[in-house]
């Protein structure tokens, strides 16, 4: 049993998504065909093709694969000089046969980076021109293996404070904050056609928005080949708002820039104070929380949620001329990163055991509503 489209019950304003067979349902990707890519991040288990729940539901329903680790720098150059991309040429590999556009996350973070990038022999800094040197070498490395197979990069991943303000990351510190320029530049000399983005989270949050807007202008102003803005899109069921959700992706399509959902989730689970952002060093502290969907959604709940992701679809939708992309960040909830410290959560759009939630039904139903608007337009 799956849940299809057009076969929800209104009562009043209440959508209930309804248990029908799994062939009456299109899939995400035919359903979003004329309007953005859908993508996935997937894991190792997945593009070697060990995961059997989630391998057929990668290739029915998704059109882009994203990374979920094996493109970070700790995974592909753990040491000084060697990479190993075993993985990565299985995951681009994986894309390929399934004519997915394949993506690369990420390049210059200041997380999942070892600490001997930063660092002499004897442990002391290293200067401004030997880190310049070793982002180069790296980007020159790794974006050049796959010139013309990878179609996008997240360049530079989190560079921004909650206040909008450059993170003081051993980059920034080292380099200066030209170092963001650099890694544009350097992708782009390693492959001159693929799109290159700058990838962050909470930038619906105004104060952080406003940096990133003002360093996106900055860069552009200066000819810096950024093309894209990636809102990792971690969300809670109160936040963002859909009006935040639509000033945000406004906001960065007037700069002339692509705009991508790139790690879209829903953290269902009612949050501690620590936790609200995706900040993944505050993730990993542990604290006591609540659990308190161990035994499973409930109704009302997986109904909330239905209607939260029918909402942001809307929006999405609406701005369907800059928004290229919607990857959601795991494919079903047991593959998510919010089960962080045992955590249960249910952020995605399948459950535990590959079946679509009434979430699916929802957003599937979003694009139909989406594609009704467009002819009825005048
Ligand atoms: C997360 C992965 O999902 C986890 O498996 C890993 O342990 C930590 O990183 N923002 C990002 C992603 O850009 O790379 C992060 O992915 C989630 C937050």
């Amino acid at each position: 049993m799956r849940l299809a489209p057009f076969a929800s019950v209104l009562f009043g304003a209440v959508a209930i998504y309804a248990a029908v067979p799994a062939h009456t349902s299109p899939t995400l990707k035919e359903a979003f065909r004329d309007d953005f890519l859908i993508g996935a991040a997937v894991n190792r288990r997945q593009f070697f093709e060990d995961d059997l729940r989630g391998v057929p539901l990668i290739k029915a329903q998704f059109n882009s694969i994203t990374p979920e680790n094996i493109l970070k720098w700790e995974f592909v150059h753990a040491l000084p000089g060697r990479y190993n991309f075993d993985a990565p040429d299985r995951y681009v590999a994986f894309g390929e046969t399934n004519h997915m556009t394949i993506i690369g996350h990420t390049l210059v973070w200041h997380e999942r980076t070892p600490k001997w990038v930063f660092q002499n022999e004897d442990g002391t800094r290293v200067d401004r021109e030997t880190l310049l040197r070793r982002m180069h070498d790296h980007i020159q490395t790794v974006v050049g293996r796959y010139q013309g197979r990878i179609k996008g990069w997240d360049v530079v991943n989190e560079a921004l404070n909650e206040d909008g303000t450059l993170r003081q990351s051993p980059w920034m510190k080292i380099i200066g904050e030209d170092y963001i320029a650099k890694a544009f530049e350097y992708a782009h000399e390693a492959d001159p056609k693929a799109d290159l983005h700058y990838n962050d989270y909470s930038l619906e949050k105004e104060p952080k928005r406003n940096g990133a807007i003002a360093l996106l202008q900055k860069l552009k102003a200066r000819g810096v080949p950024v093309t894209g803005v990636g809102l990792q899109g971690h969300m809670k069921m109160d936040w963002p708002t859909p009006e935040e959700e639509d000033a945000t992706i406004a906001a960065f399509a007037k700069l002339g820039l692509k705009v991508m959902i790139t790690e879209l989730d829903i953290d269902v689970v009612p949050a501690t104070q620590k936790n609200r952002t995706a900040d993944i060093a505050q993730n990993a502290q542990p604290h006591a929380e609540s659990n308190a969907y161990a035994d499973g959604l409930p109704q009302a709940v997986q109904q909330a949620l239905a209607k939260r992701y029918a909402d942001l679809f809307a929006v999405f939708l609406k701005h369907r001329e800059v928004v290229n992309r919607v990857t959601f960040w795991g494919v079903t909830d047991g593959d998510s990163w919010l089960n962080f410290r045992a955590r249960v959560n249910h952020p995605l759009l399948f459950d535990r055991s590959g079946q679509p939630k009434p979430a699916f039904d929802a957003v599937i139903r979003s694009a139909a509503q989406g594609a009704h608007a467009t002819e009825t337009k005048p």
